[in-house]
């Protein structure tokens, strides 16, 4: 299959085959660009399927870049909540700020401006780029990545380099269709591609695809070793209460409610005969000594909390995974 072909055949298959997706809705311009900047900063560390309902709920209690600009930051937060890496939030309401101010309200069509906006780095500019002003980008996301490693074959670290990826993309050729052919090459990633078990027989492309000739699969990519760290956190119960803390100690979690905790050494961690849970985070294997405490203490930027109104806390997945951990003992 030359170029043009594949081109026809991949839109061919997301004509017939893509999800209906809130931000793929008939929208107006104004709308399309700022549903394209939330949802893609949102799917720059989450699945579709779990962006969906947070996209939704996003967009009805802040519907435009204005109410973004102004939204308060525990309204904002509470959006967030369960999302993780929550520096994307925060990033998002300065990215509007900025577009208010200095781009007259309009999210800039220029990949470099793009680029200098507040968590908009090389995938997100380019997503946008071409999901939201039709231009002739094509994202390389971890879908577009994959579907590249099998249609080349590419194996070594040389092949599967950023780099040399970028040049693969050329496989794709261009489409007048710029916005639609982004999403849909990510499509086929998400949906036919997948890392295991990928769906072969109902792939445009599998014409011209090396593994799946040769009916191996397997995908290389640089190895990123999840770092495993201790911590020991405290429990203080206090009156059916929990003491939290706002956190200013650690990168991860800045500014959210977190049980007051210390990163400590493997040694010690080994020693202790405290109940010990694993969370994975960023890129940290987190293990944690839980150190249950039942005197009172006055530490500052602290909150008593009580398990039947958590609902009314903006609390982080791992606050929730540590206090359901001591709830059941
Ligand atoms: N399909 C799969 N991933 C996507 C993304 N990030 N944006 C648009 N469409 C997609």
């Amino acid at each position: 299959m030359n170029n043009q072909s594949i081109t026809k055949e991949i839109l061919n298959w997301y004509d017939n085959n893509k999800r209906i997706l809130p931000w793929r809705k008939h929208l107006t311009k104004k709308q399309k660009q700022y549903f394209t900047l939330v949802s893609e900063i949102m799917l720059q560390q989450t699945q579709v399927k779990t962006v969906i309902p947070y996209f939704n709920n996003f967009i009805k209690k802040i519907p435009n870049l204005r109410a973004l600009a102004k939204i308060n930051d525990q309204k904002l937060m509470k959006c967030w909540e369960g999302l993780g890496y929550y520096s994307r939030a925060r990033n998002l309401k300065k990215t509007a700020k900025i577009i208010i101010k200095e781009f007259n309200e309009n999210l800039p069509d220029n990949i470099d401006q793009l680029k200098s906006l507040p968590g908009i780095g090389d995938y997100t500019s380019t997503a946008i780029m071409a999901i939201a002003f039709n231009k002739k980008f094509i994202p390389l996301d971890g879908n577009v990545e994959r579907i590249l490693k099998r249609i080349f074959y590419l194996k070594t670290e040389k092949e599967i380099s950023k780099d040399h990826l970028h040049k693969k993309k050329s496989f794709f050729g261009k489409s007048n269709r710029s916005s639609d052919y982004a999403q849909a090459i990510m499509e086929i990633g998400a949906l036919i591609c997948k890392p295991s078990n990928p769906l072969c027989f109902e792939c445009p492309i599998s014409k011209n695809c090396i593994a799946y000739k040769k009916k191996d699969f397997d995908i290389k990519s640089k190895n990123k070793f999840n770092q495993v760290k201790y911590f020991e956190a405290d429990i203080y119960k206090i009156e059916n209460k929990y003491l939290l803390i706002k956190n200013n100690k650690f990168n991860f979690l800045k500014n959210l409610l977190i049980f007051p905790m210390r990163e400590i050494n493997q040694k010690k961690f080994k020693s202790s005969f405290n109940k010990r849970i694993n969370i994975k985070m960023s890129n940290m294997d987190m293990k944690i000594s839980i150190n249950k405490k039942n005197k009172k203490v006055n530490l500052s930027n602290s909150f008593l909390i009580d398990k039947i109104n958590i609902k009314n806390y903006i609390l982080p997945s791992f606050t929730k995974k540590i206090l359901k951990s001591v709830v059941k003992y």
